[in-house]
């Protein structure tokens, strides 16, 4: 290990995500420094890396900090919560002002902030970089969404542009915004990614149960739909999936996987979060629920045996192409709700967010992507002020287009008693953000019928009360 500081990035946690990402740091000519506790995985990087004066690691904190170039960048890729302030408390006595600390986890926006406040004074910038793509994507690739001092990241963008992915040249990474900008939208990135995920499960399990496709004709259609407008990453993994043999078994491998879907919290704090601010997201909502009921797999198994379904319904004329179409109906109506938070959390969180700009770093490398994030980048370039994507020109046709097939697919649904609320969800937030009237008129009654809460009137201003029961109060 060179006593000099030689390199120009150092990355602590070399996992398989922090090993790839370190490797195409090195890649791109920028020589890395890694850190890890385990020896077996500094060995790793070495061994992969080759080449020790463009990569290499060591477990001493020590040497690490002092092999760095001046201002440190040193990035964590550990995972979220105690083990990001851990890591922190002991890089304090190695690092100096003017340094840079940048937490590539999926940390929850409101601990960015606290560290920020907490590592400002000491004159470190510490800056919360959202990375997406999983382990390919950190190796070839990935969407980075960093947030915080402007200054500070100057001096990381060069590397960080050279490693994310690329769509159409233009690298999918961006300054984003202040403060935890760049976690908050790596967190409502993932709570998109459980409303697709939930979706693309939920039509699957029609055309499967309904339908009566075989995984060869699952794989085959998702791959069709996968070349048109539902182009995506996760609709290509899923066509992927069906092909996949068992190598434990004789079938296709996804029927072997137990249906129980485990969560790191991401999708749950997009859902916590848009309550606090008042944003409707139900489509991700109910996919956070969904992982939830699927978790409760011996209650599911009981409540099974002691009702009956309904009867198998009328067959399967025309339910492959109105799947296609209400899954790109409810793809773009989860975008819509995503970037709606986005919009709302930029206002009240100070981030000053570009959704454009947000929308095209998410184009490639991210596990979101998709052709539908083309024309929301160039909505929003038009408008950057619109809060929600129903009201955009280049949206009104497709959507228009793709309900009825949605609203066909969601009565399928019910009447069969095949479990689609994610379907159902981004359907009902169509009907209610395209209702000029809601029935809340009663609401607001009761409202005040039960505890004065007052109402307010459609022909005349004020508020008004109304002794409902003619009882004295
Ligand atoms: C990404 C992903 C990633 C996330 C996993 C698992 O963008 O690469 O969002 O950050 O950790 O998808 O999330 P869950 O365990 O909550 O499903």
């Amino acid at each position: 290990m060179p006593q000099k500081a030689t390199y120009q990035f150092g990355l602590i946690g070399l996992g398989v995500m922090g090993r790839n990402f370190i490797l195409n740091v090195a890649e791109k000519g920028f020589r890395a420094l890694g850190y890890d506790l385990d020896q077996t995985q500094v060995k790793a990087l070495q061994q992969a890396g080759g080449d020790l004066s463009k990569v290499n690691a060591t477990t001493d904190l020590a040497v690490f900090v002092q092999g760095l170039e001046s201002p440190r960048k040193i990035m964590l890729l550990v995972p979220a919560g105690a083990p990001v302030d851990a890591v922190i408390e002991k890089l304090l006595p190695h690092v100096e002002a003017g340094d840079l600390i940048i937490d590539g986890g999926n940390s929850y926006f409101t601990d960015t902030d606290r560290r920020e406040g907490y590592l400002g004074p000491k004159g470190i910038h510490f800056f919360g970089a959202g990375v997406s793509g999983g382990a390919d994507g950190a190796r070839r690739g990935p969407s980075i969404m960093p947030g915080g001092d402007r200054e500070a990241y100057v001096k990381v963008q060069p590397i960080f542009e050279a490693v994310a992915a690329r769509y159409k040249e233009a690298p999918c990474v961006a300054y984003l915004g202040p403060k935890s900008a760049g976690n908050y939208v790596k967190m409502v990135h993932n709570g998109i990614e459980y409303g697709l995920m939930q979706l693309i499960s939920e039509v699957y399990d029609l055309l499967k149960q309904e339908g009566g496709l075989s995984n060869k004709q699952l794989a085959a259609e998702f791959g069709r739909w996968n070349r048109g407008r539902l182009q995506s990453f996760l609709v290509e993994i899923s066509a992927a999936i069906f092909g996949q043999k068992d190598p434990l078994g004789t079938g296709e491998l996804v029927d072997a996987i137990l249906d129980r879907a485990q969560q790191k919290g991401t999708g749950k704090w997009t859902s916590q979060n848009a309550m606090d601010l008042g944003v409707p997201v139900p489509t991700i909502d109910i996919s956070v629920s969904m992982r939830a009921i699927s978790a409760m797999k011996e209650l599911r198994v009981a409540a099974q045996n002691r009702y009956t379904k309904p009867t198998a319904g009328e067959g399967r004329t025309g339910l492959v192409s109105d799947c296609e179409a209400a899954l790109y109906f409810a793809f773009l109506l989860t975008y819509t709700q995503g970037l709606h938070q986005l919009s709302e959390a930029s206002r009240e969180y100070g981030y000053g967010l570009d959704l454009a700009t947000v929308a095209r770093i998410w184009r490639a490398g991210c596990i979101i992507r998709s052709a539908a994030l083309e024309p929301i980048a160039e909505t929003y370039e038009q408008q950057p002020d619109l809060s929600n994507l129903m009201l955009a020109d280049a949206f009104r046709g497709p959507l228009q287009q793709a309900s009825p097939a949605a609203r066909r697919v969601a009565a399928h649904a019910v009447s069969t008693g095949i479990p689609m609320p994610a379907l159902c969800s981004a359907l009902s937030y169509f009907d209610a953000f395209t209702s000029g009237r809601l029935p809340m008129n009663l609401i607001q009654a009761q409202r005040d019928y039960f505890g004065s809460h007052t109402y307010q009137r459609v022909d005349r201003d004020g508020t008004f009360h109304t002794n409902w029961d003619g009882k004295a109060s």
